[in-house]
């Protein structure tokens, strides 16, 4: 069985190499596209799901190991379905309460699947579906970019939808995902990527000792059933304080409420920053020295400590992807906006283009 790592390595720096991911269930050819910068990192994208499949860089000895959970191959991608590894999620990502909403008077409703909600877009959302490889305009070799049609009613949302995300890879070490789409009625749009990283080697246990510093000074409560209460917390005083380093597993385990109706943290936090492309994360890993940093233009970060991988998936070295195995940054406008007024709107219109970019920058301390 290769390993989706040996896909990747045959990317030569600067140039974009292409292989076969197996067929999908309408036996459709799927791609894993792999992209390397001048120091050796190196990313692997399927255009199932867009999804990010291996993220290789170096520890603080110029060690490389793959950095993000995700399989070696398609079927175990088809057959693993709730997880999200490394998706592209749309078109609503995160939850929408009962699956309703109610747009320009019309009620709209996005198939349940996770509890009484709808979650990342319902039973079929971008995650399964198949994205077309576009012609790379610019930095040829160094970015993917990749386009789904989403039709008017598909999966209850109004709207033909035209997708296009773009995987940007930088000798600077960052990997930049920018999002674009267009509608032709008015819809609600919410994107980002489902990456679970862990720094220390996908498959090598739990994140508890990664270091987190959230650039939020407020998060969004939510109910038992994770949709957000419509309050806009803040994080002084509480175990969602992360505005200095902290390890994950530091209050994860306190008697509070909102950690446990979530298992742990799976919530929205807001970011200070003002819709310009600024800092929403850092991560370090202690052990070996990796660095992970996220910027967003997006207003919102769903921090994830993975606490539904419960062990009976098995990832790129066969090795079990246990409870808190991967956490994820799931950069985001807020869970449940369209029936949250006082939240920052999703909705887009004909004639807007909507955009939004994330880039993930890898260092060492
Ligand atoms: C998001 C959700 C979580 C969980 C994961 C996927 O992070 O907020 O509750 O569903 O996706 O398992």
């Amino acid at each position: 069985m290769p390993h989706a790592g040996d896909y990747a390595v045959n990317a030569e720096t600067g140039r974009f190499a292409k292989r076969s991911f197996g067929p999908a269930p309408g036996g459709e050819p799927t791609y894993l596209y792999a992209l390397k910068n001048a120091n050796g990192i190196e990313v692997a994208i399927s255009n199932y799901g867009a999804t990010i499949v291996s993220l290789k860089v170096p520890d603080r000895s110029g060690d490389f190991d793959d950095v993000v959970l995700g399989y070696s191959n398609l079927s175990d991608y088809l057959s693993h379905k709730n997880q999200y590894l490394g998706a592209t999620i749309g078109r609503y990502a995160n939850r929408i309460a009962r699956g309703r909403f109610t747009l320009n008077g019309r009620d709209h409703r996005v198939p349940i699947n996770n509890g009484p909600n709808a979650l990342h877009g319902g039973k079929k959302g971008f995650d399964k579906r198949l994205w077309s490889e576009e012609p790379a305009t610019e930095s040829l070799g160094r970015e993917l970019k990749l386009h789904y049609a989403s039709r008017d009613g598909e999966e209850g949302f109004p709207g033909n939808l035209d997708v296009e995300v773009s995987f940007r890879l930088s000798d600077q070490n960052e990997l930049s995902i920018d999002y674009g789409a267009t509608t032709d009625q008015d819809t609600v749009l919410n994107l980002t990527n489902h990456a679970y990283f862990n720094l220390a080697g996908e498959g090598s246990g739990d994140i508890l000792g990664h270091q987190v510093t959230l650039f939020a000074s407020r998060f969004t409560p939510i109910d038992e059933t994770l949709i957000p209460t419509g309050e806009i917390g803040v994080v002084r005083d509480t175990p969602f304080d992360f505005r200095q380093a902290t390890a994950i597993g530091e209050h994860i385990e306190e008697p509070v409420e909102q950690l446990q109706w979530a298992r742990g943290y799976d919530h929205n936090f807001v970011l200070d920053s003002d819709g310009r492309l600024a800092l929403a994360a850092r991560v370090a890993e202690p052990s070996s020295g990796r660095v992970l940093e996220v910027l967003t233009t997006e207003p919102g970060i769903q921090f994830y400590s993975g606490n539904f991988l419960d062990g009976g998936t098995t990832g790129k070295k066969r090795k079990t992807y246990g409870f808190r195995s991967g956490f994820s940054l799931e950069t985001q406008h807020f869970p449940d906006s369209p029936n949250q007024p006082g939240f920052p709107s999703t909705v887009l219109k004909p004639g807007q283009r909507f955009q939004s970019t994330t880039v993930y920058r890898f260092s060492i301390e």
